[in-house]
């Protein structure tokens, strides 16, 4: 049996724990070729990868394709201003006519929670989510937890803090999914506006004070607020948000040594983080990023038919 045999990724609550792991160390196989010198190899040659974003990016869309040209695709980008859809085009007749100029892959970011599935049960192009309105993320969660288990070689047993805007993240939703199937225990802090005990019902602890987790966390994951998200004002203000939920210098000196401090970015420096603690050591933002280039390319390979982990 394959341990992958999906078409799409469209989030990782419908992926079993051996399908995250396998695209976790399908994606450590790969970290290596980008720290050669001749980064490319063969795997998705011939193959049409189309970055379709309909909001904008700028970690997500540039990893993707990076990726893909590691994996020697060729990648096409567009844009919602740039494309058809401002002339009334629909989603579905955009992708349709993607696909019939022979797209194998497509990777769709989208405000609409549930895009990437609707377009996955209609075409034959594979369909990636790269981030649909509240929903999910999930190469974005992927590589916040390849980094967690690059750094302390597990998952299991680990506490996670994520820390903000809970409600409107689809980052916190994908991390949430994947750290639970992976056996770590999740808090997911903030006012309780943005994050409701609702939350529980996934299997996460709820915690409306972030000075309770400083101590214990092995991971402090920062969220920014989602103003373009948001339709009403969920807290007093900005100043008030920081004072009871910001990462500043005093609380970052209340963690453990070893804590990870992570953000999906991008960041708004002196609101959900200090500057001097986003460029800090306990700092692992931009690694992130980096690494984000060899997950995307495990879930190219995955969804195009690579069923095993190549060799390093
Ligand atoms: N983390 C993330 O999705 O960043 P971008 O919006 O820049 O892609």
């Amino acid at each position: 049996m394959t341990a992958w045999t999906r078409k799409d990724l469209t989030g990782l609550d419908e992926l079993s724990t051996g399908e995250i792991t396998f695209l976790l160390d399908t994606a450590r196989a790969f970290k290596g070729v980008g720290e050669r010198s001749l980064k490319k190899v063969p795997a998705l040659r011939g193959k049409t990868l189309v970055n379709f974003f309909v909001e904008p990016s700028t970690r997500t869309r540039t990893s993707f394709e990076v990726a893909a040209m590691r994996l020697s695709a060729d990648v096409v980008n567009i844009s919602a201003t740039a494309s058809s859809l401002q002339k009334g085009e629909t989603l579905k007749d955009t992708a349709l006519n993607l696909q019939a100029l022979r797209a194998d892959i497509i990777v769709l970011r989208h405000s609409s929670p549930g895009s990437s599935k609707f377009l996955s049960q209609r075409l034959g192009s594979s369909i990636i989510n790269a981030g649909d309105g509240a929903h999910e993320h999930p190469t974005q969660g992927l590589l916040d937890i390849f980094t967690i288990r690059e750094k302390f070689g597990k998952i299991e047993g680990l506490h996670i803090a994520i820390v903000g805007d809970i409600l409107f993240s689809r980052v916190a939703r994908s991390n949430i999914f994947g750290l639970l199937k992976l056996g770590a225990k999740v808090t997911l802090v903030g006012p309780s506006t943005l994050v409701p005990k609702s939350f529980e019902k996934l299997g996460a602890r709820v915690s409306h004070r972030i000075d309770d987790i400083l101590a214990d966390a092995d991971v402090v994951n920062l969220l920014r607020i989602q103003h373009e998200r948001q339709r009403k004002e969920y807290f007093p203000g900005l100043g008030e948000y920081i004072s009871l939920f910001g990462l500043t210098k005093p609380r970052a000196e209340k963690l453990k040594p070893g804590c990870l401090v992570m953000h999906p970015g991008p960041i708004n420096r002196g609101v959900e983080i200090d500057s001097d603690v986003a460029d800090g050591k306990q700092s692992v933002i931009l690694e992130q990023v980096t690494n984000g280039i060899a997950v995307r390319m495990a879930v190219l390979y995955a969804c195009a038919g690579g069923a095993q982990i190549p060799a390093p």
